[in-house]
């Protein structure tokens, strides 16, 4: 039987070989297996970040963490855009973000704390380092990106594999869940796209200060 909960945080494959069909995908499922089994480390190296910053400074850096492997439909839809044939080697090589996990901060100075703390664990290779806080994208879009690799270890082998890591804030977190939301489910090709645009943008700024102005009471209260 296939299981996979919704929280990815099970998924077993037993079985399979009574299904001709599901038999052909073996190798597909077990690379998502492994992607599952990679965000399972990711998480729980913040969960351990998060338990001992609240026993010794009694505070929670980490609001939530979030994980997500990318659809197969999703998958493929990008390989063929990028030019790949469909194949678990393309997979691996040239999608960064099949397994991808989303740290939510409480303040932007967190971020940057738990990112280098992550950064510096010696089982963890960075790959890529995007910082859309000190450069917002054109659309206002901020948060901290990692790709980075982290082992896996199976039954009879050592596997690396590759995970993006999206650090943000709540308020980082408010904008671009609506943003998404306002852009995917909605085409903008009406007279007032620009204007929408620009009026995304400037939430976005807004959104930015209020981090900081909470950022700086923080700040004052630790003093
Ligand atoms: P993708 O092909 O989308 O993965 O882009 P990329 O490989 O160039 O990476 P990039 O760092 O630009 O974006 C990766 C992810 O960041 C996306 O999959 C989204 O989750 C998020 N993201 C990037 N830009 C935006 C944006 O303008 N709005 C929102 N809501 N999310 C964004
Ligand atoms: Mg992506």
């Amino acid at each position: 039987m296939i299981s996979i909960t919704d929280s990815h945080k099970k998924l077993s494959i037993s079985n399979l070989n009574e299904y001709p069909l599901l038999e052909r995908q073996r190798p597909f499922i077990e690379l998502m297996m492994k992607y599952n089994c990679a965000l399972r480390e990711v998480s729980t190296k913040f969960e351990v970040l998060d338990d001992e910053f609240s026993i010794r400074y009694n505070r929670n850096p980490v609001e939530s963490i979030r994980t997500r492997i990318k659809s197969p439909r999703s998958i493929v839809e990008k390989l063929e855009r990028k030019g790949y044939d469909v194949s678990i080697e393309n997979i691996r090589d040239h999608i960064h973000d099949v397994a991808g996990a989303r740290i939510i901060c409480s303040f932007p100075e967190d971020i940057y704390m738990l990112a280098e703390m992550f950064m510096r664990q010696d089982d963890i290779t960075v790959v890529e380092i995007k910082d859309y806080i000190k450069n917002p994208k054109p659309s206002g879009y901020r948060s901290y990106h990692l790709i980075i690799d982290i082992p896996v270890f199976l039954t009879e082998s050592r596997e690396t594999m590759r995970v993006e890591v999206q650090f943000r804030t709540i308020a980082m977190e408010f904008w671009a869940s609506l943003e998404h939301k306002l852009k995917y489910k909605k085409d903008i090709d009406s007279p007032h796209a620009e204007e929408i645009a620009h009026q995304l943008k400037e939430c976005s700024d807004r959104i930015a200060a209020l981090d900081l102005e909470m950022q700086g009471i923080r700040n004052k209260i630790e003093e």
